[in-house]
């Protein structure tokens, strides 16, 4: 990692696909949700950034230059909101625009860089997105798009460093500028030398289609390998508890994102969550699918007219399998050592991380799957455990 930061995929909170600039994106939404994440014991989990995105901030700046706090939304400033967010044991994440204004028409960073990153240091500042709107082509007369991103970003990259204070650098240039195919080659190797995580796909929206689209871009062929500690594609916020999805959508959101190592920000009200959707957002044994430290991302290995299947190769010899029913009907999916990676083909042993199911295979991986849903299995080479916990038959997933 070029800073340190991020060595596996960032989680926590980001307002945006809940609540966009809406009048509940204040200061009480930001404070409520740091309570909520320490109060449900999500910090525990790993969630431990809460981070404001756009309109934040006024369309001017001040006199000398610097960014002004929109104060009807955040009365008491950032370093106020950035103490108290420290106060409860969490890291504080803000977002700007590398371009002349972000997104909503707020002031951009453009020209501000080492200026706007002192002023994030001086705030406590530990997470940065950086988004493109509003791109200062003008400046750079013949360059492509995507060289001034590589310069802006590079330029916004070096500033954060400069003030000595950790902070993640979030970059939103590849889903503006990126790239003919998947010939991203050059953008990538810049984006990952200068930042820990960077959007290619599109906004998520609450909506099972946009679930589907995310998880479609961020597996385009050749980007997974441009994941790792410290540098992660990130398929963008968790719908969970938006309303748009159902609970198996729910699940298969969080379970994909989890084996394609992607950030985990939750983007909604965590005080309304119901026990369903506590339960997928609280789950150990994904989170560390997710958060396993080999970093790699979880990659399609076979593929149907309306399914896939996923591998994600977890450090210690172990691989996350991932079955998806793309389909409005459910079906029985099904896969083999081989195909996840698992070169001796079996036995091995089958942990169902939803369900805590054990099971045992000679060498195949199959499941009956609900429609628009995910199954997930932790598969661990080596022979069968003899000591299956009570009410947990072992049966070989192969009879499935
Ligand atoms: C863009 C980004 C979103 C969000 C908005 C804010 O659309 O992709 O994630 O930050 O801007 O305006
Ligand atoms: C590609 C590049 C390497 C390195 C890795 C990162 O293979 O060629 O330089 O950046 O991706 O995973």
């Amino acid at each position: 990692s070029y800073n340190g930061l991020a060595l596996t995929p960032p989680m926590g909170f980001n307002d945006w696909a809940g609540f966009e600039c809406n009048s509940d994106m204040n200061e009480t939404l930001f404070t409520k949700t740091a309570d909520a994440i320490v109060n449900l014991g999500l910090d525990k989990l790993g969630y431990d950034y809460v981070n404001i995105d756009d309109c934040w901030m006024q369309h001017d700046r001040d006199a000398n230059g610097n960014l002004q706090v929109d104060a009807s939304r955040f009365p008491h400033g950032m370093k106020w909101l950035g103490d108290y967010i420290h106060s409860k044991g969490l890291k504080f994440g803000v977002y700007e625009d590398a371009g002349y204004e972000t997104c909503q028409g707020a002031a951009g960073s453009y020209g501000h860089f080492q200026q706007d990153a002192d002023l994030y240091a001086s705030w406590g500042v530990d997470y940065l997105k950086l988004d493109y709107c509003n791109q200062p082509l003008d400046q750079y007369p013949g360059m492509t798009q995507a060289q001034v991103a590589q310069i802006v970003y590079t330029q916004a990259s070096q500033a954060l460093l400069n003030t000595g204070r950790p902070m993640i650098f979030s970059e939103s240039a590849p889903a503006y500028v990126c790239c003919s195919g998947s010939n991203f080659t050059n953008e990538l190797t810049w984006l990952y030398q200068h930042g820990n995580l960077w959007r290619y796909g599109s906004d998520i929206a609450d909506n099972w289609d946009s679930v589907i689209r995310n998880y479609s871009e961020d597996n385009t062929p050749g980007l997974a390998q441009w994941a790792g500690p410290g540098h992660w594609n990130d398929a963008d916020m968790l719908e969970t508890g938006n309303g748009g999805l159902t609970i198996t959508e729910e699940q298969s959101q969080f379970t994909l994102w989890s084996e394609m190592a992607s950030p985990l920000l939750l983007s909604t009200d965590l005080t309304q969550l119901s026990p369903a959707e506590l339960a997928i957002v609280g789950n150990q044994d994904i989170i560390a699918v997710d958060q396993d430290k080999l970093g790699a991302q979880g990659t399609i290995v076979h593929s149907g007219a309306d399914y896939d299947v996923l591998a994600k190769p977890l450090s210690g010899g172990d691989v996350s399998v991932v079955l998806f029913n793309k389909a409005d009907h459910a079906q029985t999916i099904s896969t083999t050592g081989a195909t996840v990676g698992l070169s001796q083909g079996g036995p091995f042993q089958l942990t169902d991380l939803v369900s805590k199911q054990e099971t045992s295979s000679t060498g195949t991986i199959a499941a009956s799957v609900p429609s628009h849903g995910t199954v997930i299995y932790r598969v661990h080479p080596g022979a069968p455990k003899k000591l299956a916990p009570a009410g947990h038959a072992t049966i070989d997933a192969g009879d499935l």
